[in-house]
């Protein structure tokens, strides 16, 4: 199998293995019922929304998360945008409430997404929020996409469908020339209207802009009749409290391990057991969509240290490394 850095060529990926031909599906009633299908089935379809073309997985399916990472060459997890229909679907995934219902009331659908507290119960894979309790959700309002999505029957995941560090893609062919045999399917809906990534907004205690995008935060902010907190160019948020916390679990992480030590619970991989297994037979798309929960199960065990089994630093295994070193790195104070 190849991937980043052996398969990212000028911008452009060579062929992945299980995915020889990419489909080209036309926007008529045909190609929408085999997008659907091929999700349903935990396979990867582009698709035209408002802003940019996503690259949609089933967001209950974390094996099919995985390989939105690995078609991206995403070094790393961060947390994915849910697209559902509907803001009563969106309630199934999500706490909305608030400045969060008033904005979904008044922005979906629309180029707006809000990070909202995650439903416990929702089925959506911790792959997907990146084992955060929030959850990115939007409505998007090009006909296409929300049919897609309703044809689907399920909450719809997609990141831009480009590969990691180019563009996003507004047209078909934009995603062809970047994932192009990485991907099973696009659905040719032509180009974007807004060409430009949603607004993200966080909602909590204070409304807090995460990326400008298609929806001016002035509009944001008349229609909430307060202010939007901003980040500054640091990244940083100009009130404290603001920062959203990537899941870690609060005990240490020793990466590369044999096996366990004294005081150690030990994660294994392929060959190397222990007390949970991320993927018995090494597969990477297994170990990633097990990750999070095995961190957060290994994490009770009494403050010991995680041992992790050596995993693979090549495609998915490049972000559960960079995933399990930052769990590992000193915390904040
Ligand atoms: O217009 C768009 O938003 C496009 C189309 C396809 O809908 N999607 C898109 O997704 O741009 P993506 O995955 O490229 O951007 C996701 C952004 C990331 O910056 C991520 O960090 C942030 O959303 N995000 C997702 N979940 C989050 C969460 N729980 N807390 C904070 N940020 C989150
Ligand atoms: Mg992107």
């Amino acid at each position: 199998m190849c991937f980043a850095g052996d398969d990212l060529q000028d911008g452009r990926c060579v062929t992945v293995a299980g995915h020889p031909d990419t489909e080209l599906l036309p926007a008529d009633d045909a190609g929408l019922d085999r997008a659907a299908a091929l999700l349903r089935e935990g396979r990867l379809v582009a698709f035209p929304t408002e802003t940019v073309y996503g690259l949609g997985a089933d967001a209950t399916n974390g094996q099919a998360v995985a390989s939105v990472f690995e078609a991206k060459g995403r070094p790393r997890f961060n947390p994915l945008i849910v697209h559902v229909p509907s803001l009563a679907e969106a309630r199934r995934c999500a706490e909305i409430d608030g400045d969060a219902l008033r904005l979904a009331e008044a922005f979906w659908p629309g180029p707006l997404t809000l990070v909202v507290p995650v439903v416990a119960a929702s089925g959506i894979s911790d792959l997907v929020t990146a084992g955060l309790e929030t959850i990115a959700l939007r409505v998007p309002e090009a006909p296409m996409a929300r049919d897609l999505i309703a044809r689907a029957g399920r909450p719809i995941a997609a990141p831009s469908a480009n590969p990691s560090g180019s563009v996003s893609p507004t047209t078909a062919d934009h995603v062809m020339s970047g994932l192009s045999g990485r991907i099973d399917a696009v659905l040719d809906g032509g180009p974007c209207d807004v060409g430009l990534e949603s607004t993200i907004v966080a909602v909590g205690d204070a409304p807090t802009l995460l990326r400008p995008g298609g929806l001016p935060v002035e509009q944001i902010e008349a229609g909430l009749g307060r202010s939007v907190l901003a980040r500054d160019e640091t990244g940083a948020v100009t009130a404290p409290g603001q920062l959203e916390s990537h899941y870690a679990p609060s005990v240490g992480v020793r990466l590369d391990a044999k096996c366990a030590g004294a005081g150690e619970v030990m994660l294994g991989f392929g060959d190397v057991d222990g007390d949970m297994n991320l993927s018995p037979s090494g597969d990477m798309r297994e170990a990633a969509a097990n990750l999070f929960a095995a961190l957060r199960a290994l994490d009770n065990a009494d403050g010991r240290t995680i041992a992790v089994a050596p995993i693979p630093d090549t495609g998915l295994g490049r972000a559960i490394n960079d995933r399990l070193r930052r769990a590992g790195a000193p915390r904040p104070t």
